[in-house]
């Protein structure tokens, strides 16, 4: 009977073509453990290539992941030091590792208050991925939603200043081909873990229609069964985009 289920949940699978993740919970996975935060951090990296190798296998074409927020600077210098650390010491070999799979990785997020040379290895791993043709894989790294709308509205604004745009062309459209990941499908399932259910200033234009999904799994602890997990609860859902279940029925009918 279980069985039967599962066959059936199978057959109705639906793979989302964007994936937008908070990977949370690395610091009480590490804590549990009576082990330094730095050490879920580095748990969380090896998750990330799980993740990573589980969505290029399954079709998704695009994932999103939260690994650092414009917030994330108010954590104790020294956490900060060693994330920094951790985010240059991934772009070298995991960055070689997504080449090798066919992955193209994009860093989002207000990269100026990086290092120097952190920046210089975020440019070199957009440069030699940029034609990979599978996966496309985004970090969202000193990034906030607010932070990425204000980007649009200050780009927009700079163009009615000089004449190029009128006001009225400022159309929700318009914004939305100003913000970051605009050339991408939106993403149709959130994921965060660790059981905190808030956006903590994610991607707050983009998620507008997105399915959410949470869970108490912590970042390091999720692996391809949770995914799978995720993409079955997504799957059972119904997108109505407004409309109403009865008109998503008939137009699915139709098709
Ligand atoms: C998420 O894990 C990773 C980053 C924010 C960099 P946390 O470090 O927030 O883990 P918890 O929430 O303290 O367990
Ligand atoms: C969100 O997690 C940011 C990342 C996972 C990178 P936080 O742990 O920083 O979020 P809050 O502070 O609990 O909202
Ligand atoms: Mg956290």
């Amino acid at each position: 009977m279980a069985d039967d289920n599962v066959d059936i949940l199978a057959t109705n699978i639906t793979i989302p073509r964007h994936i937008a993740i908070i990977m949370d919970g690395n610091g009480r996975w590490a804590e549990k453990r009576n082990k330094a935060r730095v050490m879920g951090h580095r748990a969380g990296v090896e998750a990330v290539r799980g993740v990573v190798e589980s969505c290029a296998k399954q079709g998704v074409e695009v994932l999103t992941l939260f690994a650092f927020s414009s917030e994330n600077w108010r954590r104790p210098k020294k956490e900060v030091g060693l994330l920094m650390e951790l985010f240059m010491t991934a772009l070298g070999h995991e960055v070689r590792r997504m080449h090798k799979n066919n992955v193209r990785l994009r860093i989002i997020g207000d990269k100026e208050r990086f290092s120097s040379a952190l920046q210089g290895r975020i440019k070199k791993a957009e440069e030699l991925t940029k034609d990979n043709s599978g996966l496309t894989v985004v970090v969202a790294a000193n990034y906030g939603g607010r932070w990425d709308v204000t980007q649009a509205a200050k780009d927009l604004a700079g163009l009615v200043r000089d004449g190029e745009l009128s006001v009225e062309d400022i159309t929700p459209e318009r914004m939305a081909s100003y913000v970051s990941l605009s050339d991408l499908p939106e993403p149709d399932l959130f994921i965060r873990t660790g059981g905190e259910k808030r956006i903590s200033n994610f991607l707050l234009w983009q998620l507008a229609y997105t399915e959410l999904y949470f869970t108490d799994t912590l970042w390091p602890d999720f692996k391809d069964d949770s995914l799978t997990e995720a993409i079955t609860s997504f799957s059972l859902r119904q997108r109505r985009f407004g409309q109403t279940g009865k008109q998503v029925e008939e137009a699915k009918a139709d098709a």
